[in-house]
């Protein structure tokens, strides 16, 4: 684990991690989901003689694409190059990414007995991602933030159950209210892999975990609380355990920000669906919040994306505790210097402005 001395490096790394511990700033951090992909063509150069992952599983490889990314754009943190559903593989479920098509996983969890079979103790055969992490953290040093990241319970076995994205979760829905002791099962055998996953992580150097339950605004309020919730806060509070923050990440939470929340978790990230003075107040200010740029706003001329830019930063209010990001991911036919440009803008903003 790195030296969490904040106070004596003004480096931009600890520029991040203030911002996720809430403590004063020199300028907002910023960072993008999904900042190393095929909108870049470094990335695109790479994908030629590999596949996603093999890159994945060559931390050399896999360290690069996260550098290059991160030194390109000049953000204040990096996310390890990695996939959501690789855990899937040591849990016994093989799985492919099919061109246009997205994640498929070969022979979905649909029984108890499909729960049964999975196996909880190969999360060492992940460790190529920690590998991969060490060698970015021996690049970067305190200079940036270094991020780890997983999949939540939820979102994880919504992809085990459906088969890859789906529409209507109708199988995952199906398990969840049919059969409760399968449900529970596999949420809790995910837990497990996944706090082992995140502690390689953690001991590899990564300063802060970001957990996506990516797909957790397909659920009711109710179902949230009940189904998906429990698990959730196990998970935060098992990484915050390992001594680093958690970003606790979905898309069309809106309306579940405040039980979300309730994880515990250090930083929300929010989706771009309303200004984040509203989703703070349902957050609460004892968060930090990272978000929340439409990413198709990378699409608009420069001025109006600079509109845009500030309207985040303002509606943030100059409190402790923001780190700019988009409200999801970058996606693939986005013009790169738009995104360098944001990162300028943001670093130029001065947060008295905010304050008002
Ligand atoms: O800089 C980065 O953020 C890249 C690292 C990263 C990838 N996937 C690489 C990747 C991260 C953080 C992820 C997380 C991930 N993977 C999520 C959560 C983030 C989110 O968007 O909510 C999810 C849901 C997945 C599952 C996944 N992986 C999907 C649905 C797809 C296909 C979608 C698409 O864009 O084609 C992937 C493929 C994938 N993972 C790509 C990258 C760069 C693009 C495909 C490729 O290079 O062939």
């Amino acid at each position: 684990m790195k030296d969490m001395n904040l106070e004596t490096s003004p480096d931009s790394g600890s520029r991040f991690l203030r911002a996720c511990l809430r403590k004063p700033v020199d300028c907002t951090p910023v960072w993008f989901l999904r900042q190393a992909g095929r909108y870049m063509q470094e990335y695109r150069d790479v994908r030629k003689h590999h596949t996603l992952v093999e890159i994945c599983k060559q931390p050399d490889i896999a360290a690069e694409v996260t550098i290059t990314a991160a030194e390109k754009l000049g953000v204040d943190a990096a996310i390890i190059f990695a996939d959501l559903l690789l855990p899937l593989e040591p849990m016994g479920l093989d799985f492919e990414f099919m061109a246009g098509e997205g994640p498929v996983v070969h022979h979905p969890v649909r029984t108890t007995e499909d729960v049964l079979a999975l196996r909880t103790d190969r999360a060492e055969d992940l460790s190529y991602v920690a590998r991969a992490i060490e060698k970015v953290g021996a690049h970067f040093g305190n200079r940036l933030g270094i991020i780890g990241f997983c999949g939540a319970p939820y979102t994880l076995a919504s992809y085990m159950i459906e088969g890859g994205g789906s529409r209507n979760y109708i199988e995952t829905k199906k398990l969840m209210y049919r059969n409760p002791t399968a449900w529970n099962g596999l949420l809790d055998k995910l837990i497990t892999v996944l706090t082992a996953y995140c502690k390689q992580q953690v001991e590899a150097g990564a300063d802060v975990i970001q957990i996506f339950d990516s797909w957790v605004g397909s659920l009711s309020i109710e179902d949230y609380r009940q189904y998906a919730l429990p698990a959730s806060k196990r998970l935060v509070e098992a990484v915050q355990q390992m001594g680093v923050p958690v970003i606790y990440f979905g898309v069309e939470t809106a309306g579940l920000l405040t039980d979300m929340a309730s994880t515990g978790a250090d930083v929300m990230g929010l989706d771009w669906h309303q200004p984040i003075e509203v989703a703070w107040k349902s957050v609460g200010y004892n968060h930090a919040v990272q978000g929340n740029l439409d990413p198709i706003t990378l699409f608009a001329p420069l001025d109006i994306l600079e509109t845009r830019v500030k309207e985040v930063l303002r509606s943030a209010g100059g409190r402790v505790g923001h780190i700019f990001n988009l409200g999801h991911g970058i996606v693939p036919s986005t013009p790169v210097e738009n995104v360098q440009a944001v990162v300028k803008m943001v670093h130029d903003y001065k947060l008295e402005q905010a304050r008002g």
